[in-house]
């Protein structure tokens, strides 16, 4: 495996052996940071991901005056720096955050750039919030549209479309809001300008996101009511697999939100590249520890069981079985390879809870047996880059047969040979192709693998120890 700063070649390599520590979670790290900020007194948070990502929220919320501090060693990466490291941050409560300064930086990040979006409409003063070509180029109506109908004053580029974005924030009051595609970035703006709001905010998304706000908010002491719509139209009071509709009721807190404790768990996105390197490369055995096992999260695990693998659950522990700090389930995984596996038809209602995860399912879907149909996806062209597109283009040069959907694609199992893969600079698409490597025939080079330090700063180092 050889790695310049900016390309990396790999040839079939195999068996994964050993245990491995992925970095800590991405989206509960910029709740974590944004959440602990607007909450009154002194919050504490064990291992925060230090990813591109998320030190964009760090820095965001420093310039709009939250009193953030480091404490203890970060737990570093050669090569990278610091890849963890607990925190203090010390909230002046709803109604404590200042007028930046100057315009606010969210580098690559749309949780960053979305969920401000909604916190900041809440909050009666200008802001702007702009990122790098690839945010820049991405959909903000979503947020945009419904924040506006609350109350804020908000413009973008492109017809108040795309960032920058300037907002002036306070007046909101609440809305009743179908969200036309589940989104938990959307999901969470409108749930923060919710805080702020008067009455109540009521929002409905067609299948369930991942839901850490809605855990985190509560947890702080904010009115948080959840409600599904099953199968057959009733409304029931908890998640299903099978549920439909999500509806979610928060209201403007009588008192301020509490500070909290929280330790971050392995992030399961960052950990699924992992699981399917170990299941499609022979005599693998790979344990990864401490993996949150939010059930909003983990629907690649669903999602390979049904395709025939066998992984292993070990250690689990249930929110708020463990120390106070854990609020979800967490456990190990243990994976063997190689194991065979049969194609999979995944529709709508499962896409979002596999969202990030579906670059590394196509990887396990080319391994297959079958032809494996992916539809309801078209989220994914808008992300860190066209990850439909992205993945039809690496398979293909891979010489897999596969067909691109304007919502998804087709991917038919067969053997993969060492290709040139273009990245498009998106850190999932990197670690996606770079499993794909270790099982193809022939060598891969795959470029702008830099783009890992977005979630996973210490990927390649990890996957070179697992490797040894
Ligand atoms: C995220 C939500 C997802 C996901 C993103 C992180 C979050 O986006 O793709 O990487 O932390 O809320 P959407 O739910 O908006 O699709």
């Amino acid at each position: 495996m050889k790695i310049t700063s900016e390309q990396m070649t790999i040839g079939p390599r195999g068996p994964l052996k050993g245990e491995i520590s992925p970095p800590p979670d991405k989206s509960i790290s910029h709740r974590a940071v944004m959440f602990a900020s607007i909450a009154r007194g002194k919050s504490r948070i064990e291992d925060l991901l230090l990813a591109a990502d998320t030190v964009s929220t760090l820095n965001a919320m420093k310039s709009l005056g939250a009193k953030i501090e480091g404490y203890g060693r970060p737990k570093t990466v050669a090569g990278f720096g610091a890849m963890h490291q607990n925190y203090e941050i010390t909230g002046g409560g709803l109604h404590g955050l200042s007028e930046p300064a100057s315009f606010i930086n969210c580098g690559n990040s749309g949780t960053t750039t979305r969920l401000l979006c909604g916190l900041l409409s809440g909050n009666p003063f200008f802001s702007v919030l702009s990122g790098d070509e690839s945010l820049n180029s991405r959909p903000m109506k979503r947020v945009i549209e419904p924040l506006t109908r609350m109350g804020a004053r908000i413009m973008a580029r492109e017809s108040d479309s795309r960032p920058p974005i300037a907002i002036r924030g306070g007046g909101l009051r609440g809305i009743d809001y179908d969200m036309p595609v589940s989104s938990a970035q959307v999901k969470s703006a409108l749930m923060l300008a919710g805080l702020y709001a008067d009455g109540e905010t009521v929002i409905s998304e067609p299948c369930t996101s991942r839901n850490h706000t809605e855990v985190m908010l509560r947890s702080m002491g904010a009115e948080v009511e959840e409600e599904w719509e099953n199968e057959t139209g009733d409304r029931v009071g908890e998640f299903n697999y099978t549920n439909k509709a999500h509806i979610i009721k928060i209201r403007k807190p009588a008192e301020e939100l509490d500070p909290f404790e929280i330790k971050i768990p392995t992030d399961f996105s960052s950990a699924a590249f992992f699981i399917v390197g170990a299941l499609i490369t022979k005599n693998s055995e790979v344990r990864i520890k401490n993996v949150s096992l939010n059930r909003t999260r983990t629907g690649l695990l669903g999602a390979l069981q049904l395709m025939g693998a066998k992984i292993d659950f070990l250690n689990v522990r249930e929110p708020g079985s463990g120390p106070q700090k854990e609020q979800e389930a967490i456990g190990d995984l243990f994976v063997k390879g190689a194991q065979e596996l049969k194609k999979i038809n995944i529709d709508r209602s499962m896409v979002p809870l596999m969202i990030d995860e579906i670059p590394i399912l196509c990887i396990a879907a080319a391994c297959a047996r079958g032809r494996s149909v992916i539809r309801g996806a078209a989220e994914l062209r808008v992300k860190e880059s066209d990850r439909i597109k992205a993945m039809a283009a690496g398979l293909a040069a891979m010489g897999i047969a596969v067909e691109e959907f304007e919502d998804g694609l087709a991917v038919t199992g067969g053997e993969m040979r060492g290709a040139k893969i273009d990245s498009f600079g998106d850190h999932r698409i990197a670690m996606a192709f770079s499993m794909a490597a270790l099982a193809a025939r022939g060598q891969s080079t795959i470029n702008g693998v830099e783009a890992v330090g977005i979630s996973y700063p210490g990927f390649f180092r990890a996957l070179k120890r697992l490797l040894k």
